[in-house]
């Protein structure tokens, strides 16, 4: 059941919801690793196997898996590093970012490593990817993903990204895929439906400490792509607009999802913000997601 929290908070940014077009359960999905499989190659071997697959448009190498006959983390091609199995919206985070090969890039909470690895994939394995994860745990889950998944440019450093300076690196693009309330992922954990404002006041200055700490160490024009799989404003398009009224920075367009919200909860934000991005399970068939892009000017 709804939280008395989000329940008040749905209702006002978006009438109609019921708790069922939260928890209905989406379908899978692959992303081909174009590193170690051509995306043909990779759909006539599963065919094969009796998986049903159809191709995700608005994402890159992303497919829906329609039919399995088995569990999809349960083949030879999944062992081999030939596919991930990751949402669409957790995808085009990473293509939204546009890495290009030779950039240094930074993934600041990295683990398990979905992100990680497609932004290494689409780098082609050049340039240089530092990713960063504080859990000791979920390191060892990050280290597995880029060795399952042929990555070769990537190096992983366990410590708090809120230190990243540090490191005395410049970063050309960031990935921030922050930890949230996932509020967004209730089709998979019925705890999302469980949030109230507690969790906001220890995440809430975790998001803030973390975008700040990434936004210095971006070289100048360079690009901060900041997520989360919550479809709270508060850590969305008000972290945001905290960055654009305390920086140097503008949103850059984003070509896929349902435009941010511009007035959440009556609130008039930076028109900017229209450009950021939501991803809703209802209507995009992946978990409820958010997506900014900055630049830093
Ligand atoms: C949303 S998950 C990241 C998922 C990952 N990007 C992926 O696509 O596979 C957020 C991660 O941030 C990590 N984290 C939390 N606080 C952190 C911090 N201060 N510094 C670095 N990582 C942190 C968490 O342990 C968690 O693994």
């Amino acid at each position: 059941m709804l939280s008395q929290f989000l329940e008040q908070r749905y209702s006002r940014l978006f009438p109609g919801l019921t708790e069922d077009m939260l928890t209905r359960a989406l379908p899978q999905a692959l992303r081909v690793n174009t590193l170690r499989i051509t995306e043909d190659e990779l759909v006539a071997r599963l065919e094969e196997r009796g998986f049903v697959l159809e191709e995700i448009p608005w994402v890159k190498h992303g497919y829906f898996i329609r039919e399995a006959p088995f569990s999809p983390g349960a083949t030879p091609e999944y062992l081999l590093g030939y596919y991930y199995l990751q949402d669409p919206a957790s995808m085009y985070a990473c293509e939204a970012l546009e890495p290009r090969a030779n950039e240094l890039v930074l993934d600041a909470a990295a683990a398990p490593g979905g992100k990680t690895t497609y932004i290494a994939q689409l780098m082609r394995n050049q340039g240089c990817v530092v990713a960063i994860e504080v859990n000791r745990q979920r390191i060892k889950a990050l280290r597995a993903s880029v060795t399952r998944m042929g990555v070769e440019n990537t190096i992983a450093i366990r410590m708090d990204a809120r230190e990243v300076a540090k490191l005395g690196l410049r970063f050309d693009r960031a990935l921030l895929d922050a930890p949230c309330t996932g509020t967004g992922t209730a089709h998979k954990a019925r705890e999302a439906l469980t949030k109230d404002e507690k969790d906001l006041e220890v995440l809430l200055p975790l998001q803030r400490a973390l975008i700040n700490a990434i936004y210095e160490v971006l070289r100048p024009g360079g690009v901060l792509v900041y997520s989360t799989c919550s479809l709270l404003p508060e850590e969305n398009e008000l972290l945001v607009q905290e960055v654009l009224e305390n920086r140097d920075a503008r949103l850059l367009k984003i070509r896929h999802g349902s435009p941010a919200l511009r007035k959440p909860y009556g609130m008039p934000l930076d028109k900017q913000i229209k450009k950021a991005r939501r991803f809703y399970p209802w209507e995009h068939h992946s978990q409820g997601f958010f997506v900014a892009k900055i630049q830093k000017l």
